[in-house]
């Protein structure tokens, strides 16, 4: 079988489709007797590469397990990174389940406000759509690349997932802009701890953090290290440090320097012409690099409809500036026993 790519994607300018004969089985057998074939596939199509049909993995859910092995040394295992166990499915727990139907029950994002553009368009924009991030950016090193399965998605028109190419949203910045970007660091937090835009906005209490849940610094301007080109790589309201960041060295918080710098580039990627929307159906696999791309999710109206996604997550290849780098996320010194 040949992994050719058919690109780009409908309505954008990058990512690809791999038109397979077969179901996941076949498709999963045949990536593993060659094993480069997918992993090129996915460089090909600028880091978001789409298999349809593979349904058979709702019922033979190691078949994901088995295409993530493909793209990466080492696939999260959701038992030990403190991820609530109802959130892990319980044959592979390398799978991460993403729906609102219970014990799971994650709600979608919010509806922009106001629902759609001036022009009446679906808005992709941020800061009219929000969530862009890269995932689990606030580890060093952080994660290669995300599969997305489909096993009950929502109606088309809802429950969309975006992504943009940081990469060619890097090649479009004025010269001025790459050079004041080229050797800057975002501090990315993982939410949830005060620090984010609303939190720190609101005067949430900032949470005292361990040293492995602190903000984590990462270039603005990563090289890829298959590829060799440069993409953006930042995130936005909930995936930066707004306390003491976004940025290392620029003024802080939600009024300084650096949200204006962070405000124009998240802005500047999130340009409908950098942006891809993906509507699912049941089956689809989206396999998206996070090295070069940002992603985001958008609202379903979880009160009248059940959706059900699967996702792993895979790492090993993060570049050379990561090179020797120990796990941050994981603590240096054993957790002390809880008390009785
Ligand atoms: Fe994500």
């Amino acid at each position: 079988m040949s992994f050719k790519v058919a690109g780009p994607l409908p309505g954008a300018a990058f990512g690809g489709r791999i038109n397979h004969a077969g179901g996941a089985e076949t498709i999963v057998g045949a990536a593993e007797a060659d094993p480069s074939g997918l992993p090129k596939a996915l460089a090909e199509a600028d880091g978001l590469l789409l298999l349809r049909g593979m349904d058979a993995i709702a019922a033979r859910p190691d078949l994901l397990l088995r295409l993530s092995r493909l793209f990466g040394a080492e696939i999260e295992d959701y038992r030990s990174n403190l991820t609530p166990l109802h959130m892990v499915h319980t044959e592979v727990p390398e799978i991460l389940i993403v729906s609102n139907v219970p014990p799971v029950n994650r709600m979608p994002p919010a509806l922009p406000s106001p629902p759609l553009t001036a022009d009446g368009r679906f808005p992709v924009q941020f800061p009219h759509r929000r969530g862009w991030h890269t995932d689990q950016s606030y580890r060093r090193p952080p994660p290669d690349v995300s599969l997305f399965f489909a096993v009950t998605p929502v109606p088309k028109g809802q429950g969309q997932t975006l992504f943009a190419d940081c990469a060619a949203a890097y090649d479009a910045l004025s010269p001025a802009l790459k050079a004041k970007v080229d050797a800057l660091e975002g501090l990315h937090s993982k939410g949830r701890t005060g620090r984010s835009y609303d939190q720190v906005r609101n005067h949430e209490p900032v949470q005292p953090l361990r040293p492995h849940e602190r903000s984590q610094r990462q270039p603005v301007v990563r090289i890829h290290p298959v590829t060799g080109r440069r993409s953006l790589y930042l995130c936005e309201y909930g995936q930066m440090d707004w306390l003491d960041g976004p940025f290392v060295g620029m003024e802080p918080g939600p009024d300084g320097d650096g949200a204006r710098l962070l405000h124009e580039l998240m802005s500047h990627i999130t340009q409908p012409r950098f942006v891809y929307v993906h509507e699912w159906d049941a089956g689809d696999v989206l396999i998206w690099d996070n090295r070069c791309l940002v992603h985001a999710a958008t609202w379903y109206d979880a009160e009248k409809l059940q959706r059900v996604m699967w996702r792993t997550t895979v790492s090993g290849n993060p570049g050379a500036i990561y090179a020797g780098a120990r796990k941050s996320w994981i603590p240096v010194e054993p957790e002390p026993a809880a008390a009785n």
